[in-house]
């Protein structure tokens, strides 16, 4: 392939110049060379017509796959009806439907739907509505979460590195350990707390599942003292895990329930934050307060139109089912194929969210020094490096974003048997030529010669 044709390809010169320069130099350290201009279902293709198999689905947000054909042709006839868009000055009839519907597969209590635009921000209206439902300011979130960057999920972000440099955050968000409850049970004693905001599943921290109860025994805490159960599904919802929402398989109801990704079925920007009455009305529910939090596109007819096709689409197909049973095979065929792999310390998931984790066994003597060389090499590089080998065998899939030696795999639901077949195949084929240290140090070392030699060049 030309790597050239995509250097020089003025797109990326102006992606380059005007959008994120770090980012396209990084892609240069070890390769990249494609931009990707068309996608369908679960296939993606370069700017040289090349197929890939779309193994990361957007974070989880094209579900249903990319430019899914029932969505885009109801998206056209959304457009076609002079509906007004953007209401401000009465009731928005197409937000109304759509939170009825959510309200109506949610369960519990979760009745009420503020709509936003990003993951991000369906947290910051969370952390707003427990601040003002509860009257108290601390939240406690877990180490190694993720609920978006702006400046209030990044003060509930467990990671350093995305959070320090905009350091003094909101004031009395307390860190715990994950899969902790006697940490939580701890932080809700000491103070008065608002809100306890947890994922199911930490997925950028590197796929981690929680402990059988966990979360249920976390919901009962915060029912005891007071605090609101802000559990984020704006990467799990929506049948990503086997069932709608993760909560499900739990056997209990958050309090306050995030939505995002799937829910715009990769199309249009919308997420949700779901809660009762009860406890909107505490934040919200009278003529001063109605207004204290909103966006101008919030609950826009367009994205709200097409979120509802997406609910009736995602169970019509029944994913959430499709989801846990091509899950299960997923996860059996990878532990067959590299679960005993030497450099494979864990594979995990649930439902079409799964995990490779990297890394060498814990070793004593001289094996140590090796196993953290190994290590060290697996958290900067070798999942990066994986990704890389993968996408030359035209397969697109992406490490956790805070845990690079985990290499996710997030698939639309839709995807099929032979396609996570294929997928298992490649990543055991590339394992299987790095069994030892030294076949990886020398390609990945001549790779960032190769590079290097080229200024890193895209
Ligand atoms: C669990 C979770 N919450 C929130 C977010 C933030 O969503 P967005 O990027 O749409 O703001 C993400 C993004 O990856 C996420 O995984």
């Amino acid at each position: 392939m030309s790597d050239a044709s995509a250097r020089q390809h003025p797109q990326v010169v102006l992606f380059d110049r005007h959008v994120n320069p770090a980012f396209v130099r990084l892609l240069g350290t070890l390769g990249y060379g494609r931009i990707f201009t068309r996608a369908r279902g679960t296939r993606m293709w370069d700017h040289e017509g090349r197929e890939y198999l779309d193994m990361l689905s957007a974070f989880g947000s094209t579900s249903l796959g990319n430019n899914p054909e029932e969505l885009t042709t109801a998206m056209k006839s959304f457009l076609d009806d002079d509906a007004v868009n953007l209401v401000h000055i009465g009731p928005q009839v197409h937000a109304a439907e759509l939170a009825s519907d959510l309200a109506a597969l949610a369960g519990g209590d979760l009745e009420v739907s503020m709509f936003s635009n990003s993951g991000g921000e369906a947290l910051e209206a969370a952390m707003k509505l427990a601040r003002a439902a509860t009257g108290r300011t601390r939240i406690v979130y877990a180490k190694g979460g993720f609920h978006g960057s702006g400046l209030g999920p990044l003060s509930i972000m467990g990671s350093g590195r995305m959070r320090d440099v905009f350091e003094p955050l909101v004031p009395d968000c307390v860190e715990v350990p994950w899969n902790d409850a006697g940490a939580i049970d701890t932080a809700l004693r000491e103070g008065k707390c608002a809100a306890v905001i947890l994922e199911p599943i930490q997925i950028e921290a590197g796929v981690l599942l929680p402990k059988e109860g966990y979360l249920a025994e976390v919901q009962a805490m915060c029912k005891k003292r007071g605090a609101l159960f802000v559990l984020d599904e704006v990467q799990t919802g929506l049948g990503r895990t086997g069932s709608l929402f993760a909560y499900e398989r739990e056997g209990f109801v958050p309090d306050v329930l995030a939505l995002g990704k799937a829910l715009g079925g990769g199309m249009v920007p919308i997420s949700a934050t779901l809660a009762s009455r009860d406890v909107w009305n505490r934040a919200f529910g009278t003529a001063e307060k109605f207004d204290l939090h909103g966006t101008t596109y919030s609950g826009n007819a367009f994205a709200c139109r097409t979120a509802r096709t997406v609910l009736r689409l995602v169970q019509e197909k029944e994913l959430p089912r499709r989801a846990e049973q091509l899950g299960a095979l997923f996860l059996d065929a990878l532990r067959d194929r590299v679960g005993k792999h030497p450099f494979v310390r864990d594979v995990r998931g649930r439902g079409l969210i799964l995990a490779v984790e990297l890394g060498a066994e814990p070793r004593t003597g001289v094996g140590k020094l090796l196993s953290g060389v190994v290590d060290t090499l697996s958290r900067k590089v070798f999942g990066q490096w994986l990704a890389v080998r993968l996408l030359e065998k035209n397969i697109v899939c992406q490490p956790a974003s805070q845990q690079w030696n985990v290499l996710r795999l997030e698939p639309a639901l839709t995807v099929t048997e032979a396609e996570i077949i294929r997928t298992v195949e490649a990543i055991g084929d590339i394992l299987a030529e790095y069994t030892e240290m030294v076949p990886l140090l020398r390609d990945v070392g001549q790779r960032l010669g190769k590079q290097a030699l080229s200024g890193f060049s895209f």
